[in-house]
């Protein structure tokens, strides 16, 4: 924290050498190392100033995917950052308590850039969540980046190889750039923090006993309440919390198994469509952790008649609406204090996955009918199956800027770099 009370991070994004397996070194790329990021932490309210220097040999951008800033701070692909050069983007963080994170976004190069490792974990604080949720960060409160990747010879292929329509599908899964991780435990209840930072693959996160937990936030912050379940589902960037309880001596493993997208023959590109994720390795005695209250947050519920305007969004063929993304053109403008609904189609057979950019969007509709429980809270990304309508709503406000776009794409990075993705500016 600077002398104006203002917290600062230095992050510089460099090539690096990371050895997956023993004695097998990988060309990687990193922030701050080899591979991967630190984990940046703010509270709500503080001002945020990140100084992001790019020792690259390309150029890059970073973008802060979940976080609502002005759109000139975001990192899209129109602020890029040449090799050499530092970006020193600035903002206040006006959200409340949620895990999100930050990934490069050059245009048609963000696949590659995430799969040779540049991703990290953003975590806002807020004094407003409840003290009963686990919150000891790497004892009881545990970032997962999870993806999957290819390690021939266990040396990771620095060209993401190709496979199947939604792009690149690993056989090995590394969790915070970890093979074949375990954790210790030693309390009772542990709050797992997952992003899935794929590039393609869809993970259906459950125990392998298929024990329920408890799912207590989503995207853009807490749930309303716990939701009991068995099993999570993310696609590329969407992120979700889980508290899940121990008995002591335990092992306890954290797996995928075939998620259920309606296009089982998508995912089969990649092979096995099984992991096992996390092992949890339980002490012989735990210490007691507390009971999660029956209330997080509030999510005050959007009504559908409050939207000033309705826009339609068709992803297919690796265009929105027919369009690929062009640097030139902004696609639709949205004025400050308002409120939207996006109806968003997936219409070509293959799985997207919806992200916008600077809002945190309710879920009206799934098809006509009532969303699920794990889609309850505030998102920013959401998986599309094959064939579905959702009714997103939304308000865009604080922030509006003539000069500079936010964009709204589809988070299969394949699909996103071929250009399904549009540009919006709020005025
Ligand atoms: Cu996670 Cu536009 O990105
Ligand atoms: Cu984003
Ligand atoms: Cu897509």
């Amino acid at each position: 924290v600077d002398g104006q009370g203002q917290r600062v991070f230095d992050l510089t994004i460099a090539a690096g050498r990371t050895e997956f397996t023993p004695g097998r070194p990988s060309a990687t790329w990193g922030v701050n190392g080899g591979h991967l990021g630190p984990t940046l932490r703010a509270r709500r309210g503080e001002k945020v100033r990140i100084n992001v220097d790019n020792r690259l040999p390309e150029a890059t951008s970073l973008h802060w995917h979940g976080m609502h800033l002005p759109p000139s701070m975001d990192g899209g692909p129109h602020q890029m950052i040449e090799p050499g050069t530092t970006w020193s983007p600035f903002w206040t963080v006006r959200q409340q308590a949620a895990t999100l994170w930050y990934h490069p976004h050059p245009h048609g190069r963000t696949a590659q850039h995430v799969y040779r490792g540049v991703a990290g974990m953003f975590l806002i604080d807020d004094d407003a969540a409840p003290h009963e949720l686990p919150h000891a960060y790497g004892i009881d409160d545990i970032p997962l980046i999870v993806q999957d990747r290819r390690l021939p010879g266990g040396v990771l292929d620095p060209d993401e190889p190709m496979a199947g329509t939604t792009g690149f599908l690993g056989d090995r899964i590394l969790v915070n750039g970890t093979l074949g991780p375990y954790l210790d435990v030693r309390s009772q209840r542990v709050r797992l923090r997952l992003l899935n930072g794929s590039n393609a693959r869809v993970f259906r996160f459950h125990l392998a006993d298929h024990r329920a937990f408890e799912l207590v936030a989503t995207d853009g912050g807490l749930l309303p309440a716990p939701h009991t379940t068995d099993h999570v589902q993310l696609s590329p960037g969407e992120r979700a919390e889980i508290v899940v309880t121990l008995t002591p001596g335990e092992r306890a493993v954290l797996r995928s198994s075939d998620p259920d997208t309606g296009a089982g023959f998508v995912q089969r590109d990649g092979g096995e469509d099984r992991f096992d994720v996390l092992q949890l390795r339980a002490a012989a005695t735990l210490a007691s952790s507390a009971r999660l209250p029956a209330r997080l947050a509030d999510v005050p519920r959007i009504p559908a008649h409050t939207a000033d305007d309705r826009r339609v969004f068709e992803l297919a063929e690796h265009t929105i609406n027919g369009r690929r993304m062009s640097p030139d053109r902004i696609d639709l403008t949205v004025r400050k204090d308002t409120t939207e609904i996006w109806e968003v189609h997936s219409g070509d057979g293959t799985l997207h996955s919806f992200h916008v950019h600077d809002v945190h969007f309710q879920v009206l509709t799934v098809d006509g009918r009532t969303p699920p429980a794990h889609l309850a809270g505030w998102k920013d990304t959401v998986l599309l199956p094959p064939g579905t309508s959702m009714r997103l709503i939304m308000r865009f406000a604080d922030y509006a800027d003539p000069g500079s776009p936010y964009m709204y794409h589809c988070h299969m990075l394949y699909h996103e770099d071929r250009g399904m993705m549009g540009r919006f500016m709020v005025v």
